[in-house]
């Protein structure tokens, strides 16, 4: 059916089109290439393993031309192959380090998060001079144009999640890289935790307090210990269970500018309400098992089913709610989401089911 509020077309039109293009202009009337929309997707963590593992074999770390390379496999939305990219802003990639291995040391302007999902705890991420080390369920930041580098010392692979918001960087034009040029690793200089002890309640009198992203790692037992206290307290979301957000340590706000992170508890046998809003999410399965429904209208959704260790991906303005499908266990998700982006620019919106 034709547009009725189309100009109508005519030869006179035709030649104005014409005359437009050859001088890098448009009206505002003629139609244009929008966005495809974002799906929902669920990408099975066998799947995800299997292919890691695989490339454990054939993708070898470093190199004399890639001494800051890593070894990765990048979720890719079904919508989004062309750019190889989970979502508009964010990326989720799984990383694997072998025993032995280092990730050299680079720094680059899209901020970074590891989420740690295997490892025997000898592993570790230096920011900025800090052995940061990496048990699974820890968090460890990365913020943006930091100097990190990986070393796997132990005799198991290291398995996490990597985000960055490269996608959201690279469209602003705004994505630089650097080595680190004195060799693969920087010094440490900082133990394991210092970053608790500089930023914690109690910590030395700070001046000059800016609010700009900080390194930083989250011990996996208390943010553990955190979703226990706040369950047993009943302080439950409707839309997401027990809900926690990693918080900045000095501002209380997202943990980057960019990404905000979340972990969430759904009391077994939990059904939570609908809702939707303009951030998009990326969620990875600590433990349990259960149903995400997903769909841009109501009564068109899509059952994302769940196991441990799987990722999946909620996009923008889609209405989602959550099942546990277990009576006795509680499941456990952490999240990744653009939400602080939105939030600061003034484009977060939400609607309740
Ligand atoms: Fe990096």
């Amino acid at each position: 059916m034709s547009d009725p509020h189309a100009v109508p077309e005519s030869p006179k039109l035709e030649a104005l089109h014409r005359r437009l293009a050859e001088h890098s202009l448009g009206g505002h009337w003629q139609t244009r290439e929008r966005n495809a929309a974002l799906v929902p997707h669920l990408w099975r963590w066998s799947v995800i393993y299997s292919c890691l593992m695989e490339s454990g074999e054939v993708v070898q770390l470093g190199g004399v031309d890639d001494a800051a390379n890593r070894r990765t496999v990048q979720l890719v939305n079904p919508a989004l192959t062309n750019k190889k990219a989970t979502t508009r802003t964010l990326q989720m990639s799984i990383q694997l380090v072998k025993p032995g291995e280092r990730a050299e040391c680079h720094r680059h302007t899209a901020a970074a998060l590891r989420f740690v999902v295997e490892g025997d705890g000898s592993g570790y991420t230096n920011v900025e001079g800090e052995q940061m080390l990496m048990e699974p369920g820890d968090l460890v930041l990365t913020p943006n144009w930091t100097w990190h580098d990986h070393f796997n010392p132990g005799k198991r692979n290291i398995v996490w999640l990597d985000v960055l918001d490269a996608h959201l960087t690279n469209h602003l034009d705004a994505g630089f890289h650097e080595n680190f040029g004195e060799g693969p690793a920087q010094p440490i200089v900082k133990p394991d935790r210092y970053c608790k002890q500089r930023l914690g309640a109690i910590r030395p009198r700070m001046t000059n307090v800016s609010g700009q992203a900080l390194p930083y790692t989250y011990k996996w037992i208390d943010t553990l210990q955190a979703l226990k206290e706040i369950a047993a307290a009943a302080q439950i979301d409707p839309h997401d269970g027990v809900l926690l957000e990693y918080t900045h340590p000095i501002t209380g706000g997202p943990t980057m500018p960019t990404i905000g992170c979340w972990v969430q508890m759904l009391p077994p046998g939990e059904t939570t309400a609908p809702h939707r809003h303009t951030s998009s999410t990326i969620y990875h399965v600590v433990q349990g098992e259960g149903v995400t429904v997903v769909g841009d209208k109501k009564g068109a959704a899509k059952d994302l089913a769940w196991g441990a260790h799987d990722c999946f991906f909620v996009p923008s303005w889609n209405w989602h709610h959550f099942k546990n499908g277990s009576n006795k266990e509680p499941a456990i998700i952490f999240s990744v989401t653009d939400r602080p982006v939105l939030e600061s620019l003034g484009l977060f919106r939400e609607e309740e089911g």
